[in-house]
């Protein structure tokens, strides 16, 4: 089998997590990571969210010929896999490998298939047992922050969306190994750990008395840890929003205040169309019970402009609940039809050009937002965990509670370190903060 590996992400954070998991693998089969220009092997762990996704990594396989004609082995992972399955080797011969996100536990197997001359080094089961019990233990981190994913899988078919059919079903993982992986994330050096799922929080199981608990319950028990200064989770589905898990953002101390709950539009006729099954009237409502019990509470959201059908006037309603909102920080996409959805087959699919220009002013207004958001905060001392280093010679950029970066002299400060600062001056991306103090995290 090859000596080195090189492992390129594209997509969301799951896609991160789940390459971070296959490097660990490899790294247990005994090879190294090393440069995508050198490496013996290349996985590829695709997205297949929006547009043209599977033709980028059609031309990212080309690009991986090298200059002598020789080529890497190449592994196709992730949701383009699952999505496309053998098309990926009928149409790029080159690629050795496909294995969709539920089975890369089995890379290696497959990998040695494919090098005894297989063609069938192919894997898009969701199988019933979980890959998570088959992947080697965490080790070390290189960083202080973490993803955990928690939850996997979608139920919720959103007519525009591909996850239900790339992720499967919603499942949970077990309270016992959630405990253990943040442990050893914990341990080996990780301050902050982020919850991950397609809807972390319809996350639940039962705890080690048996007793059932929700995404809160399990938060509680991380918040106990030694050695965790914080905890966020990601995405949330509004649906699933629990009475416990809004108090717990008034009761624990190392959840963190920021809340990314993607509403997608703001008009309640549009929001029926794509099966969202909530309203801008419930969506609302459901802020208003978070900042009653975290009042400073940061709010993040994705939308999706240019779904068939939406009129000007969906597309006004879908300003106006921004404006309504105020927003700390936001994604938002053009419709993309993606095959096999329900929404790719309505009919009144929108003009790119319509499309381009809602995109442009919805971008505008999250963006005078944002910024107002920052500039809000500017006098403010709070908590930043400090992450990378930043442009200017001693400086380093960490997070604020409320997910802001910001930038702060070292001063004898490293990364990894949690420091007290004083929030001085806000750009629309991020903030300066002066040191005040170092903490024990
Ligand atoms: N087209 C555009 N955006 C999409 N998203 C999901 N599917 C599509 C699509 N077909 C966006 C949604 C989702 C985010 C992860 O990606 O806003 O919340
Ligand atoms: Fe992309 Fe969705 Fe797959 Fe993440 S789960 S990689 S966003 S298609």
């Amino acid at each position: 089998m090859s000596k080195t590996f090189h492992v390129k992400s594209f997509g969301c954070q799951m896609n991160v997590y789940d390459g971070e998991r296959m490097a660990e693998l490899m790294e247990a089969e005994g090879m190294a990571a090393s440069d995508k220009a050198d490496a013996d092997l290349v996985i590829l762990n695709t997205c297949h969210i929006r547009e043209r996704a599977a033709e980028k990594v059609y031309s990212e396989i080309g690009r991986l010929r090298r200059d002598d004609g020789s080529k890497p082995v190449i592994a196709v992972a992730g949701c383009v896999a699952q999505a496309e399955g053998a098309e990926i080797t009928k149409r790029a011969p080159s690629v050795d490998v496909v294995v969709g996100p539920q089975a890369y536990h089995r890379l290696p197997e497959l990998l040695r298939k494919a090098a005894a001359g297989g063609k069938d080094a192919l894997d898009t089961d969701m199988p019933a047992i979980s890959k998570f019990g088959a992947l080697p233990k965490r080790g070390k981190q290189a960083r202080p922050t973490a993803f955990l994913t928690v939850q996997e899988g979608c139920d919720k078919f959103c007519t525009y969306c591909v996850v239900p059919y790339t992720r499967g079903a919603e499942i949970s993982r077990p309270w016992g190994t959630l405990i253990d992986e943040a442990k050893a994330l914990i341990d080996g050096g990780a301050k902050e750990i982020t919850l991950l799922g397609q809807n972390v929080n319809a996350w639940s199981a039962e705890d080690d008395k048996g007793r059932e608990q929700g995404l809160e319950g399990l938060i509680r028990a991380l918040a106990a840890l030694p050695g965790l200064a914080r905890i966020r989770y990601t995405t949330s589905h509004p649906n699933d929003m629990s009475e416990g898990l809004i108090a717990a953002h008034g009761e624990i101390d190392a959840l963190m205040p920021f809340l990314h709950l993607p509403v997608q539009s703001g008009s309640d006729r549009i929001l029926k169309a794509m099966n969202r099954s909530h309203t801008t009237q419930s969506y609302l409502k459901l802020l208003d019970r978070v900042r009653a019990v975290r009042p400073d509470i940061a709010v993040s959201g994705d939308f999706i402009v240019g779904f068939p059908g939406e009129t000007d006037q969906d597309f006004e309603d879908t300003l106006q609940l921004v404006r309504d909102t105020g927003y700390a920080q936001a994604f938002s996409f053009k419709y993309s039809p993606r095959p096999g959805t329900p929404a790719a087959d309505m009919d009144d699919q929108i003009a790119p050009a319509v499309m381009d220009e809602r995109l442009q002013r919805l971008q505008a207004q999250l963006n005078i937002d944002q910024h107002a958001f920052n500039m809000k905060s500017v006098g403010r001392r709070c908590d930043v965990l400090l992450e990378r280093s930043g442009r200017k010679a001693g400086q380093l950029v960490g997070k604020s509670p409320w997910l802001q970066s910001v930038h702060v002299e070292a001063d004898g400060a490293a990364i990894g370190d949690l420091v007290t600062v004083d929030l001085v001056d806000a750009g629309p991306n991020s903030l300066a903060g002066e040191c005040v103090m170092r903490k024990a995290a």
